[in-house]
């Protein structure tokens, strides 16, 4: 297996279809150490993907059978995945920017087709062995513009303790073999990921994209990676919920409406796509449901010298605390995190005093914790004895 022996410059026409399930335990090992210090300077990446681990425990688990209950859905409509094409491929430069697409959960591939006929150079990722022969005839083609791989976006880097189970891989490997480098944060965008969250894992997936955004690590230590993500009319309406909406306004609002430029490009009955289960139609109102396509473009100016990927954390466990009770005043949040009196806080911010946590804007959010941060008036120890208790946002 050569494949991690040499470096591959992505997409010049060679053979490379990785499996997870077909490396050495020792690869992950060897690539680790490869990895290329940050060239983000002032950013701290820390580096958890890939912990190193025994070679009988890797061939156990990856030789387990994957048992997979969750529910798919798959663009099948030729005119959604010529939308959805035009939409990702359309804009400044696109030709000339060379921005790779990455595609996951690919599936049958309608969408990769169109998004190469768009002339994109795209990386077609898929879970499912069962539709890599389809995917891997589309190379010949198009070959030069396309890569497939075998594995899991949705898992990238979810698994804590290293033990990857077939089609998961670590960024740092797929990245690495894709020839996919860490640009500065402030760089343009490397690269443009699309894809159909699915339902059951939504919630989870993107509190762990959450953190991965504010730590600078897994997809986003390459870079501001832009994600184009099929979400249900829930998350959609999470994401670009403002105070005073009690019911849906909430720390995800907060924090993704700080990182990212949000836009909402196509909504799409869930009718248009085929889904691999025939309960999934059971829901009350299904015909009338819409998965929404949205832009989630992290913001150059996120990192300030005030929120670093080094305290960003805190940040992430403020807001969510916060908003443990939204009806519940700032004020007397604030007086349990500070050192001093929090009514100066809100004064210097002009926050009023009665102000709730599900009443304050994402920005002001920002603001606060950086005039917390900037004066040193957080108890940070608070915030990592409640993170060891009560944060279970991340284990699937
Ligand atoms: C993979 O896809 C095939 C064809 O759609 C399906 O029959 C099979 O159950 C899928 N396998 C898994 C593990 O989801």
């Amino acid at each position: 297996m050569t494949v991690v022996a040499s470096v591959f410059p992505v997409l010049m026409g060679r053979q490379l279809t990785l499996t997870a399930s077909g490396l050495p335990s020792g690869l992950r090992l060897s690539v680790r150490g490869l990895k290329g210090h940050s060239v983000r300077s002032g950013l701290h990446s820390p580096g958890k993907s890939c912990p190193p681990l025994g070679a009988k425990t890797a061939r156990m688990v990856t030789n387990r059978e994957q048992v997979s209950t969750s529910v798919r859905k798959f663009v099948c409509s030729p005119t959604l995945a010529g939308n959805v094409a035009s939409l990702l491929t359309s804009g400044r430069n696109f030709e000339e920017s060379r921005t790779f697409l990455l595609e996951f959960e690919a599936g049958p591939g309608i969408l990769t087709r169109k998004l190469l006929n768009a002339g994109a150079h795209v990386i077609a990722l898929e879970s499912n062995k069962s539709f890599l022969p389809n995917l891997e005839s589309l190379k010949k083609e198009f070959e030069s513009q396309l890569e497939v791989v075998h594995c899991n976006f949705i898992k990238l880097d979810a698994n804590p303790y290293g033990l990857l189970k077939e089609s998961e891989l670590c960024s740092e490997t797929l990245f690495k073999n894709l020839g996919i480098f860490e640009v500065p944060w402030t760089a343009d965008i490397p690269l443009k990921v699309v894809g159909i969250v699915p339902r059951k894992q939504e919630r989870l997936y993107l509190w762990r994209l959450t953190y991965f955004l504010y730590e600078c690590s897994s997809i986003y230590n390459y870079g501001r990676i832009e994600l184009n993500l099929f979400v249900s009319e829930r998350m959609y309406k999470v994401f670009v919920a403002k105070p005073p909406d009690k019911r849906t306004y909430q720390s995800l609002s907060v924090l993704w409406q700080t990182a990212c430029d949000i836009h909402l490009l196509h909504k799409e009955p869930c009718s248009s796509f085929l889904t691999n289960s025939k309960n999934s139609c059971s829901i009350p109102n299904s015909e009338n449901e819409h998965l929404y396509l949205v832009r989630l473009t992290p913001r150059k100016d996120l990192f300030t010298d005030f929120l670093t990927t080094t305290n960003s954390r805190v940040f992430v466990m403020m807001v969510k605390q916060c908003f443990a009770k939204s009806t519940s005043k700032l004020l007397n949040k604030l007086n349990l995190w500070t050192f001093e009196n929090a009514k100066n806080l809100l004064r210097e911010l002009e926050i009023p005093e009665n102000a709730t946590a599900g009443g304050l804007y994402p920005e002001a959010y920002k603001s606060l914790f950086e005039l917390m941060e900037q004066s040193n008036r957080i108890d940070q120890s608070l915030f990592y004895d409640v993170d060891l208790l009560a944060d279970d946002s991340l284990i699937f």
